[in-house]
C-alpha cells in the first residue's frame, strides 16, 4: 500500500510517499522561511502564494525520487486543516485534482493527527499512549486510543508552547522562528540566573499555561538598559525560560501519566510530538519523568517533528487501511480539534 501525502497548513510546502511497510520512498520539504522572515513570523497570503507556486514542482519531485508514477499509488492524503486556510485550500485542491485525475481515494487528513501518529510510523508504537503535543499552535495531552480516538485531558489556557518560544525570543531579537533561535543560545546560558514562573505548577489537573512565563521574560528584559542587554543576558535568560517550560511540562504531564496509568494499564508510552518535540533539552528532560513512572518516551526524528508530508501521508494510510475516504467535496477545515468532544478554551492556540 502506497500513499501520496501534501502539507501545506503553514509554512512548509511539503510531498512525500510512504508505503505500509513503514518505509519513508520519498519525502521533500520546501521551507518557507526566507519569505516570512523580514515580516517576523508567518504572513498567510505569502504562505497561500508560495504553496501555490511550489507544490506541483515538489510533488513530481517527491514521485520522481520514489520512483512512481501516480498510477502507482494506491491513495492520495493531504492535510484539510487546521491551519492557515489559503494554504490548506491549495494543498486539497491539489490533492483532489491528483485523485480525481488518476482515479484514486483521496483522504483529507488532521494535520494534528499526522504529528500523533509519526511515532507509529517511526517506531511502530502501539496503542493506547499518550501524546503530548506541543507544537506552534497548540500544547495539549491526549490519550490516543486509536486511529481518530483521541481523549484530551489537558491543554493550554493562553498561549501554545512554540508560540511562547517564538514571542519570546521575538522580544530578545533572535529573529523568526524563535523556537530553535532560543534552543540554539540557551546551551551557553546560566538557568539559574533569573528566577521565572512555573505557571499552574502543582494544581490538580494537566492544563498548561505560558503566558505569564512570556511575560516575566519581557519584564527582565524591560529592566536592562539596551547597551546591557548582552549576549550573556540573552543566553541566561533563554537558558532560564527553557528550563521554567521543561518544569512546567513535566508537572503538568505527571498529573496526564498518573491519569493514563490509571485508566490505561497497557499503556506504557509517553510521545511527543509537533514541532517544539524537536527541542533537545526537552526532549532530555521529558525523560526524567517516563523513567520515574517506568514509561518509555518516543518522539520521532527532528526532521519528522516540525511540518513535513510523510506524517500526513501516513496518516492517511492509517485511514484508508481501515477502510475510510473523503469525499471530493470535502471543505477545508480552518479549525479541527482531535477531540471533538472536549471543552473548548478561549486561548488555546490558534488552531485548536
Ligand atoms: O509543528 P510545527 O512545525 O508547526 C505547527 O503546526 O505549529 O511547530 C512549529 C513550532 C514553532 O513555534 C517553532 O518555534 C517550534 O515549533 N520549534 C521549536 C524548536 N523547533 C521548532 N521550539 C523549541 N525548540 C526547537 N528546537
Ligand atoms: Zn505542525
Amino acid at each position: 500500500m502506497i500513499v501520496l501525502g501534501i502539507e501545506t497548513s503553514c509554512d512548509e510546502t511539503a510531498a512525500a510517499v510512504v508505503n505500509d511497510k513503514r518505509e519513508i520512498l520519498a519525502n521533500r520539504v520546501l521551507s518557507q522561511l526566507d519569505d516570512h522572515r523580514p515580516y517576523g513570523g508567518v504572513v498567510p497570503e505569502i504562505a497561500a502564494r508560495a504553496h501555490l507556486e511550489h507544490l506541483d514542482r515538489l510533488v513530481a519531485e517527491a514521485m520522481d525520487d520514489a520512483g512512481l508514477e501516480f498510477s502507482d499509488l494506491d491513495a492520495i492524503a493531504c492535510t484539510g486543516g487546521p491551519g492557515l486556510i489559503g494554504g490548506v485550500m491549495v494543498g486539497t485542491m491539489t490533492a483532489k485534482a491528483i485523485a480525481f485525475a488518476a482515479q484514486k481515494p483521496f483522504l483529507a487528513v488532521n494535520h494534528l493527527e499526522g504529528h500523533a501518529l509519526t511515532v507509529r510510523l517511526t517506531d511502530d508504537v502501539p496503542f493506547p499512549y499518550l501524546l503530548l503535543l506541543v507544537s506552534g499552535g497548540h500544547c495539549q495531552v491526549l490519550i490516543v486510543e486509536g486511529v481518530g480516538k483521541y481523549k484530551r485531558i489537558g491543554t493550554t489556557i493562553d498561549d501554545a508552547v512554540g508560540e511562547a518560544f517564538d514571542k519570546t525570543a521575538k522580544m530578545m531579537g533572535l529573529g523568526y522562528p524563535g523556537g530553535p533561535a532560543l534552543e540554539q543560545i540557551a546551551t551557553k546560558g546560566n538557568p539559574d540566573r533569573f528566577g521565572l514562573p512555573r505557571p499552574l505548577r502543582g494544581r490538580a489537573g494537566c492544563d498548561f499555561s505560558f503566558s505569564g512565563l512570556k511575560t516575566a521574560v519581557r519584564t527582565y528584559m524591560d529592566g536592562f538598559p539596551i547597551d546591557q542587554q548582552t549576549e550573556e543576558v540573552k543566553a541566561d535568560l533563554a537558558a532560564s525560560f527553557q528550563r521554567a517550560v521543561g518544569d512546567t511540562l513535566i508537572d503538568r504531564t505527571r498529573n496526564a501519566v498518573f491519569e493514563f496509568m490509571r485508566d490505561y494499564p497497557t499503556g506504557k508510552t509517553l510521545v511527543l510530538a509537533g514541532g517544539v518535540a524537536a527541542n533537545k533539552y526537552l526532549r532530555g528532560r521529558l525523560t526524567e519523568l517516563t523513567d520515574q513512572a517506568g514509561m518509555q518516551l518516543v518522539a520521532p526524528p527532528l526532521d519528522l517533528c516540525t511540518d513535513n508530508a510523510a506524517m500526513i501521508a501516513w496518516a492517511g494510510l492509517e485511514r484508508f487501511r481501515l477502510g475510510e475516504r473523503d469525499d471530493l467535496d470535502f471543505k477545508p477545515r480552518p479549525r479541527w480539534p482531535l477531540d471533538p468532544e472536549a471543552p473548548k478554551r478561549p486561548g488555546a492556540g490558534v488552531k485548536a
